[in-house]
């Protein structure tokens, strides 16, 4: 039996090819919802547009400090691993509901005498910053798990020079790009979220922010917003902005005031890939962007010192700009110049059956 762990709104999105496969494949499995994320708009809308069964499990934490939530998510799986006691535990990425559901799985002795195996989906990213929490959940995953599923060469390339033997890790692509091709079709037949929100295709920018380090930081967050209105007024085109929870309430507390910014809430998936799909440009903090506006070959500025897709930047679709105004400025330019040319990186979309058949064996 799986149990597949998920909590936040780019796991909903990334295992949801691997729920389908489990479906289809009448397999026998259950999901475990941590609730780190609740908001109808970060957590149900994608239950629903997807086509996904309702959780079978849900342990509402909720938004707490790492350490608190790290805690209370461990405690809620432990209860769940010893009442149903899977064989394999799934997690996705890198975020607090990785990180617990590996630690408590690798603790867990349900019968005999090994722990659940742990599989970790999207293995072997490395930032090399380990002041990003993302960092320290997707280091302590790899290290623990027991199959791990690297989306490129480069990322089993991370692992095996962390010392992961090769026979532990399968190269399969990202379980995005699955998503992203399921998706599109269907996204194209829902309303038309670009006109009615009174843009034209390849006339706006695209904006998502929400890393803890861009946007808990007021200079910085300062600094990131000012460079996004240069851009606004240079290009005159303008900046569309689902604003994620966590910047939503950084806004308010250090009350700023926006220029050149059209602020949504965030969006469904079908809505965002409608939003990417047609953008001149995307300004993120996103993994998930950087990926998908890559599969898109829409071009990219990531607002971050680091990526841990570096492979976006080498196929040329994205640059690394930083977090001040000046080089996001200049980036942004560069990045609208450029042919968009270049190759997916991230596989051919059967991510997810791959995965599903190596566990299944
Ligand atoms: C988390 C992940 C991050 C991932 C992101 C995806 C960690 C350490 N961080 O960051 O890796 O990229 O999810 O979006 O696991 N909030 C709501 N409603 C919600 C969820 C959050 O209002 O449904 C607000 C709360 O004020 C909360 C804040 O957003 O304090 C941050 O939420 P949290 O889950 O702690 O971190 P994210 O920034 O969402
Ligand atoms: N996304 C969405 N609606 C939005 C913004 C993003 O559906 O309003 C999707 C996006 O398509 C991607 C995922 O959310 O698949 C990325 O999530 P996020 O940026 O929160 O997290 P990260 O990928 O950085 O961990």
């Amino acid at each position: 039996m799986f149990a597949i762990i998920l909590g936040t709104r780019p796991e909903i999105i990334k295992m949801s090819p691997i729920i389908r496969s489990c479906e289809r494949e009448s397999l026998d499995y259950f999901v475990l919802h941590t609730g780190q994320h609740y908001s109808y708009e970060m957590d149900r809308v994608f239950f629903e547009e997807l086509g996904l069964p309702a959780p079978d499990f849900n342990l509402d934490v909720g938004s707490k400090s790492h350490a608190e939530q790290t805690g209370a998510i461990m405690t809620g799986v432990e209860r769940v691993l010893l009442d149903k006691k899977p064989d394999v535990v799934l997690v996705q990425g890198d975020t607090n509901t990785v990180l617990a559901g590996t630690l408590a799985a690798s603790k867990c002795y349900v019968r005999g005498k090994s722990p659940v195996d742990v599989a970790h989906v999207e293995a072997g990213l490395r930032s090399f910053d380990r002041t990003m929490p993302e960092e320290v959940n997707r280091i302590v995953a790899d290290h623990l798990s027991r199959y791990l599923f690297a989306p490129t060469e480069q990322a089993r390339e991370h692992l095996i020079h962390e010392g992961i033997p090769d026979d532990k890790i399968h190269v399969t692509g990202n379980t995005i790009v699955d998503a992203v091709f399921e998706n599109l079709v269907l996204s194209k037949t829902r309303a038309d979220t670009v006109k009615d929100l009174g843009l034209t295709p390849e006339g706006y920018l695209l904006v998502t922010l929400h890393r803890q380090e861009n946007v808990d930081n007021k200079k910085r967050l300062i600094g990131i917003l000012n460079g996004l209105t240069c851009i606004h007024e240079e290009t005159g085109m303008p900046l569309v902005f689902p604003v994620h929870p966590r910047t939503e309430k950084m806004i308010a507390s250090f009350q700023l005031n926006l220029k050149g910014f059209q602020m949504i809430k965030p969006v469904g998936f079908l809505e965002f890939l409608q939003l990417e799909s047609n953008a001149r440009l995307a300004l993120t903090d996103s993994g998930g962007v950087q990926e998908e506006t890559c599969i898109l070959k829409v071009p990219c500025v990531t607002i971050r010192d680091s990526t841990e897709r570096p492979e976006t930047v080498t196929v040329g679709a994205n640059i690394v700009a930083g977090f001040n105004p000046g080089s996001i400025i200049k980036a942004a330019d560069e990045m609208m110049r450029k042919p968009r040319s270049w190759e997916n990186p991230f596989g051919d979309g059967n991510a997810g059956n791959r995965i599903i058949q190596v566990l299944s064996q």
